[in-house]
This record gives C-alpha cells, sequence and structure tokens, in this order.
C-alpha cells in the first residue's frame, strides 16, 4: 500500500493541506491488481484513506476488530491527538475551558459550534431550568423497578420513557424532529439529572425531591440529591466547582464506545431518546464510563488487602488484575482531563478538609506504575476516571452512581453527535463481519443426534 502524502509529516498541522495543490490519493495492491483511493485530510491535517469503494472494487472487506484504524465518520465536534494528551471541542483547547468555562457554557459550545453570546446562555439555562421536572406520570415508573435496580438500567429506561412523552420529537421523524431538536436538547440536558436523583432517592426510600427554579444546574442536582423537606442541602463552593468541572470534563470525548453508539441507533434513523438511551448502555461497561466506580473499588480492595498498591502492581503486571482508570484507546500520552482533575481533586479534598487514604493509595499507585516499565513501554497513563471516583466519593454520590454522572456529563457530546447523523442523513451504519463459522449443512432430525 501506499499515498502519496506523508501522514506523519502533516499531521497536526492543519496548515500543511492546503499547501497541497493534487488531492492526496492512496494505491493499495489487491492480487497483483493496484487501486486508487481518495485520502482524506481533515482540518488538523488527519489522514484517512477513503474506503468506501474498496468491496465493490476489490471483492475484499478491510479488518480492524475494535476499530483502532477506522474513521466512523467526519465529524466537527471534537479534536483529539492522543499521541500528544491534546483535546479540543470545536476548537477551544480543554485547559481554557475547563479554567474559564461551564458545563453549561460548554454544553452550549458542543451542540451548537459556537460559544455562546451573553442572551444565548441565559437563553439556554432559562430552558434548562424550565425543563427540569418530570410528568408526574413518570415519577410512577421509578416504583415499577426493584429498589437494588442498577440506576444505569434505569437511566436509559427512563429516558426512552421520557420520549414517549413528547411524541412529536420521538416519532423517528427526522424532519420533525430536527424542527424540534432544540427543545428536545435542552429537554435532555435537564432531566437526565432529575432522572438520576430520583432514582438515587427512590434507591433509598426516600421521598423525591422537586427540581427548584432558582438553583444553577449543578446546585439543582444536587438539591433533588440530598436535600429532604425537612432540611435544604446547601452546596459548598468546592463541590460546586468540582462537580461542574466534573461534568465539563465529561461533555465529549469523540468516538469513543458509547458515542458511536448513539450515532449507530441514529444512523438507522432512530430518535435522539432511544440514541442516548443506547448510548447509556453502552456506557455502563467497567472499560468504559463503569470504570469509575471500578477505580474506587479497587482503591477500597487495596486498602482492605493492607496493601499500599505495590501487590496490586504486581499483579496487574502478571495480568491477573487490570490497573483500572489507567490506560486509554486513544490516549498515549497523560489524558489532559487526568491532568486537570487530579489536581482539581486534590485543592477540593484539602479546602473540605476531606482525608481519604484511598487518594494515598491512587497517589502510590500513579507514582509506582509512572516509573513501572510495564506501564511506560505500554504507554499506560491515568485516565479520566482515576481520579474521578474520589471527587464523586467525597462529594456523598453513591459508588453505584457514579457512571450515570458520566451520562449527565456526556448527554451534550452525545446530542451533538446525534445532530450530526440526523442533519447529514447519510447511510445506516452496518460493518461486515468475516465468518468464521461452519460451512453449509444439512439440518438433522433430533432422533439422528447425539
Ligand atoms: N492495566 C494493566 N494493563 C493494561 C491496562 C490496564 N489498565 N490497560 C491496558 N493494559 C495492557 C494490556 O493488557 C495490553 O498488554 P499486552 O500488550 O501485553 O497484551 C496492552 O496494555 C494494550 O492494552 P489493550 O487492552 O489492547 O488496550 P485497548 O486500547 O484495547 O484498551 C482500555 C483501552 C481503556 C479499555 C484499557 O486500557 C483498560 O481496560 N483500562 C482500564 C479501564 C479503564 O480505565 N477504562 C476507562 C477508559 S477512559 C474513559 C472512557 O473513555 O470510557
Amino acid at each position: 500500500m501506499s499515498s502519496d502524502s506523508n501522514p506523519s509529516r502533516d499531521a497536526g498541522s492543519g496548515d500543511e493541506k492546503t499547501q497541497n495543490a493534487d488531492p492526496p490519493k492512496a494505491s493499495i495492491v489487491v492480487d497483483g491488481r493496484e487501486h486508487e483511493y481518495p485520502v482524506i485530510v481533515g482540518s488538523e491535517g488527519e489522514h484517512a484513506i477513503d474506503t468506501r469503494k474498496f468491496r465493490s472494487q476489490t471483492g475484499y472487506i478491510t479488518y480492524d476488530e475494535g476499530y483502532g484504524n477506522t474513521g466512523s465518520c467526519q465529524s466537527e465536534i471534537t479534536f483529539i491527538d492522543g499521541e500528544k494528551g491534546v483535546l479540543r471541542h470545536r476548537g477551544y483547547p480543554i485547559e481554557q475551558l475547563a479554567e474559564k468555562s461551564t458545563f453549561m457554557e460548554t454544553a452550549y459550545l458542543i451542540i451548537y459550534g459556537e460559544l455562546p453570546t451573553d442572551d444565548e446562555l441565559t437563553s439556554f439555562r432559562q430552558h434548562v431550568r424550565e425543563n427540569a421536572n418530570l410528568h408526574e406520570d413518570m415519577r410512577h415508573h421509578f416504583q415499577g423497578f426493584p429498589p437494588d435496580s442498577h440506576p444505569m438500567a434505569v437511566l436509559s429506561a427512563m429516558l426512552n420513557a421520557v420520549g414517549c412523552y413528547h411524541p412529536q420529537m420521538s416519532r423517528n421523524n427526522r424532519e420533525e424532529e430536527l424542527a424540534r431538536f432544540q427543545e428536545a436538547a435542552t429537554l435532555l440536558i435537564s432531566k437526565v439529572r432529575t432522572i438520576a436523583a430520583t432514582t438515587y432517592r427512590m434507591s433509598q426510600g426516600l421521598p423525591a425531591v422537586y427540581p427548584r427554579r432558582d438553583l444553577r444546574y449543578v446546585e439543582n442536582f444536587l438539591h433533588m440529591m440530598f436535600s429532604d423537606p425537612y432540611e435544604p442541602y446547601e452546596t459548598p463552593k468546592e463541590v460546586f466547582e468540582a462537580l461542574d468541572l466534573f461534568l465539563l470534563l465529561h461533555a465529549d470525548h469523540e468516538q469513543n464506545c458509547s458515542t458511536s453508539t448513539v450515532r449507530m441507533v441514529a444512523s438507522g434513523g432512530a430518535n435522539l431518546f432511544a440514541s442516548v438511551a443506547a448510548g447509556v448502555c453502552a456506557l455502563w461497561g467497567p472499560l468504559h464510563g463503569g470504570a469509575n466506580a471500578a477505580v474506587i473499588r479497587m482503591l477500597e480492595s487495596i486498602h482492605r488487602d493492607g496493601d499500599d498498591g505495590s501487590r496490586f502492581i504486581k499483579d496487574a503486571k502478571e495480568g491477573k488484575a487490570r490497573l483500572m482508570g489507567f490506560g486509554h484507546r486513544v490516549y498515549k500520552n497523560y489524558d489532559p482531563r487526568a491532568k486537570i482533575f487530579g489536581e482539581a481533586a486534590e485543592r477540593m479534598l484539602k479546602a473540605l478538609g476531606r482525608e481519604d487514604p484511598l487518594l494515598d493509595i491512587a497517589r502510590h499507585l500513579e507514582e509506582a506504575a509512572l516509573k513501572d516499565e510495564y506501564f511506560v513501554e505500554r504507554k499506560l497513563y491515568p485516565n479520566v476516571d482515576f481520579y474521578s471516583g474520589l471527587v464523586l466519593k467525597a462529594i456523598g454520590i453513591p459508588v453505584n452512581m457514579f457512571t450515570v454522572m458520566f451520562a449527565i456529563g456526556r448527554m451534550p457530546g452525545w446530542i451533538a453527535n446525534w445532530k450530526e447523523i440526523a442533519e447529514s442523513s447519510k447511510r445506516i451504519h452496518r460493518p461486515r463481519q468475516i465468518y468464521t463459522g461452519k460451512n453449509a449443512r444439512d439440518y438433522v432430525p433430533v432422533e439422528k443426534r447425539g
């Protein structure tokens, strides 16, 4: 295979591509015959061979289990350079957004493509506030779940249920849904938090708490989680800042497992509610969003065993355990979100005067792993989940709600990705496979089997 443009030269330099006079091409030789394919160049100089005609021209398919080399789409939302630890939303570096923006503002940016004006942001916040409540009938649905149901299962089901209460936005009619996109987006951003808090209250046998119009996004969520009819919850400044940052840092992350699921479901023409409900299910797994809860369980078990992390590292190297919150498919350098959140976690725990022995274990694990040949060779660094669980735990969020918190944060990204699919009306996503099962054989009647 050859290519007339050099990706390693161009990658990361958006300007260089404009200097190429001829559009780049790549050729692939199959069974001695050369086939030429266009090369797509992204706005940051990323290169992809456009193999859409490959099968019809050669009869072959490309095989890429886990999609490590496969570009499933062109997207304008988020850019990641995993080798350099770069993450940008709509061009804005995550470091700047984390320092200067808020979750609400970043959510708007991710969904609509530009930072909002003052009026736009005020109106967005207002709509989110107005949509916080659930239809009263929906509150009965919660009682249909056993009290120990996993909150991710409840969240997925309830997000789909929200669509049932808004049939004009969930009939799988693209034109109708795009016309009401703004309403559906704010409704989801707002209600996901009410569903999460109500799930928690129900699981504890506590009365549901209604949202308030005078509170900001994060405060309102914490109010619905922790206020009692006889005692309102007052959000400490440090908690507000840490949770807002947590949500902001999770707002989007390119074509990860759950976002790709949302796009996949959307590509079949499914509405926004169904698509994000599927995203929640994809996020649930411990290798994806479930990792933040798995990190805490890992740290607790290390603590219980009286280990400082050294034994665990040894087990991880021998393949007997996995260091949760470490490693990433895309980042082969520090996950920039982990860097930001690691520092914020320490600040917040100090300000709240909380000491957590798990933080010491985490720090020790990080230090040991970053020096260890096994982790260095494989370019395994802490990811966003390594410290986020410690912060959520300090806020009082129960461990089985951690991945729900991730889902609240990721909602803007899922919504923006659904919109890209809905607006582009491209083909249904339908990968191929290599069949490795039995060859054709004749049916055997039951009496002749065995
Ligand atoms: N602990 C120990 N070894 C690891 C780890 C880890 N956390 N992650 C990867 N490895 C090893 C793996 O065993 C393999 O070794 P070898 O080459 O000897 O077979 C090598 O590193 C490459 O790993 P991989 O499984 O092929 O990498 P991947 O890109 O398929 O998986 C990952 C990425 C995130 C699923 C994986 O690193 C992992 O399981 N990490 C722990 C779970 C976790 O923290 N997930 C959250 C990801 S960030 C939030 C999100 O986006 O969802």
